[in-house]
């Protein structure tokens, strides 16, 4: 679908990969909705700014009671620190879930019939390579994307009939602030190199969406989906790309 004249609502825009989203999509010509938790601190000039937690149900009613024009919805906001499933914090393994599989879910329950209603438009999943592989130190992380991959599957499925295109954005590792952080806590030095830029990501994404894509993977996150074939003590996010 052509983006130019589109209105897009994208989740998370305070920060990260969602800004850059909401930045390109004005720079194609697309109305757009930059949502946040924290509405306060988006700096997205020409962009409608909403208040918008993807786990509030009241919140989300509120943003699809206003957003009625919206014909592509990207699903970019997720909490990702969830830690390891065994030992981890459960409130947090519990937030990465809410987020990343309910929330997302809310938003297409939300969302599908004003799709339908505006030709049936599009929405992209932010996934992750983490969904095909695991990675010690934040499984419950790697099982939230797993879950919101079968998700998309899913709702792929239910949405064809309305014409409503569905797809997911598979990344390995975006140079955002959030990623930089984590490897810094972890200890894990990787060069940026085999980082995705999120402003080069988010228009790999968009092209996707124009040219009627379903999966849209990097280089890495296409050798992390190839391991599926192999046996299961080799889904290992840090041995993809070594
Ligand atoms: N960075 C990577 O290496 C990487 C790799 C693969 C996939 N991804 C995926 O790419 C997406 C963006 O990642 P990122 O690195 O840009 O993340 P980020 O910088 O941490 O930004 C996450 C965004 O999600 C928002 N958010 C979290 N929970 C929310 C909720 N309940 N309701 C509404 N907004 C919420 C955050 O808002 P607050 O500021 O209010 O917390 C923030 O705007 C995520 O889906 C992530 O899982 C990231």
């Amino acid at each position: 679908m052509k983006l130019d004249g589109a209105t897009a609502l994208v989740t998370g825009t305070n920060r990260g990969l969602g800004h850059h989203f909401a930045t390109e999509l004005l720079r194609r010509g697309a109305k757009v909705y930059a949502t946040a938790r924290r509405p306060e601190l988006v700096e997205i000039p020409g962009a409608e700014v909403l208040r918008l937690d993807i786990t509030d149900q009241a919140s989300v009613e509120a943003a699809a009671s206003v957003a009625t024009d919206v014909d592509v919805l990207i699903n970019n906001a997720a909490f990702t620190a969830g830690g390891n499933l065994v030992t981890g914090d459960l409130d947090a393994i519990r937030q990465v879930m809410d987020s990343n599989y309910y929330g997302t879910l809310a938003m297409i329950r939300a969302f599908a019939p004003i799709l339908a209603r505006n030709g049936g438009g599009a929405i992209l999943n932010v996934l992750s390579a983490v969904a095909w592989t695991t990675v010690d130190g934040n499984t419950s992380y790697a099982a939230a994307k797993s879950a919101a991959w079968g998700l998309t599957n899913g709702v792929r499925v239910e949405l064809a009939a309305q014409g409503t295109h569905v797809a997911a954005l598979v990344p390995f590792l975006i140079a955002t602030e959030t990623l930089k952080e984590y490897l810094g806590n972890a200890g894990v030095d990787i060069s940026e190199e085999v980082m995705d830029d999120p402003a080069d990501l988010a228009r790999l994404a968009l092209d996707g969406i124009e040219a009627g894509e379903v999966e849209i993977l990097d280089r890495l996150s296409a050798e992390a989906k190839a391991t599926l074939t192999g046996p299961p003590q080799a889904l290992d996010l840090s041995a993809v790309g070594s």
